[in-house]
């Protein structure tokens, strides 16, 4: 069963959280893993839940910020790191390497993300930065990589703008993802995909047939089409 992890961003308060979870009681979504607002992770106590970030720091005087001790508190079992938001308003660039020690460390999974630019896919420079990347979030870390890792490829011209690839495309990139973490770092790796996955695209992204699960932004906010959606993912 493919993976579904649905990030909820800064969206959705207390009222619609209230309805979202009647709406998902007691529904077969034992695959699903939530990424709710900090606030809201402890609503969710029932699900696979996971942090949107944390900190590059294990503790201390970061305000703001949330340690991953912190968040161990309330059971999660994943976190997303560097997601293409992340990097554009924080300069998470800077701390992937950091933040996925700590994950592994912790026993947490992470969930790291890559992609490429609008521009750098039109200049063909797509596994370049994909590689880039991955070594920026591996490299340092080899001797915690037994730990499990998953990746997941967004192109970040295609989150939220309903601009996906072809699918033949999506498949050929994620052969690469996981041949070059083979070959490199003897890893066999569940590579996720996201941007603007969506009740419209689902039929075609399911034939591509090397993809261990999806990463869901907009379409997981509404709780009744966002189980439509998952009733539709094998
Ligand atoms: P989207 O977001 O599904 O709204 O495109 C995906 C993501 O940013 O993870």
């Amino acid at each position: 069963m493919k993976i579904i992890a649905a990030n909820f961003k800064m969206n959705l308060t207390k009222k619609e959280i209230d309805n979202y979870l009647k709406e998902i009681d007691n529904k077969k979504i034992n695959n699903v893993i939530f990424f709710p607002s900090n606030l809201y992770i402890p609503y969710f106590s029932k699900y696979n839940i996971g942090s949107q970030d944390i900190s590059f720091k294990e503790i201390g005087s970061i305000t703001g910020d949330t340690s991953i001790k912190q968040y161990l508190d309330f059971n999660i079992k994943y976190v997303l790191i560097g997601h293409s938001e992340r990097r554009k308003y924080f300069n998470d660039s800077k701390y992937i390497s950091d933040k996925v020690n700590l994950a592994l460390k912790n026993n947490i999974i992470p969930i790291i993300c890559v992609g490429e630019t609008e521009e750098e896919y039109n200049n063909n420079l797509t596994k370049k930065v994909l590689k880039d990347e991955l070594d920026e979030a591996l490299e340092n870390n080899i001797t915690l990589l037994n730990n499990e890792i998953i990746i997941a490829y967004e192109p970040i011209f295609s989150i939220g703008t309903n601009k996906v690839l072809d699918i033949k495309e999506i498949e050929n990139i994620i052969t690469y993802i996981k041949s070059y973490l083979k070959n490199t770092y003897l890893l066999d790796i569940k590579v996720l995909y996201g941007g603007s996955v969506n009740l419209n695209n689902i039929g075609n992204l399911e034939k591509i047939s090397n993809l261990d699960g999806y990463l869901i932004g907009n379409a997981s906010l509404d709780a009744k089409s966002f189980l439509d959606l998952t009733s539709k993912i094998k």
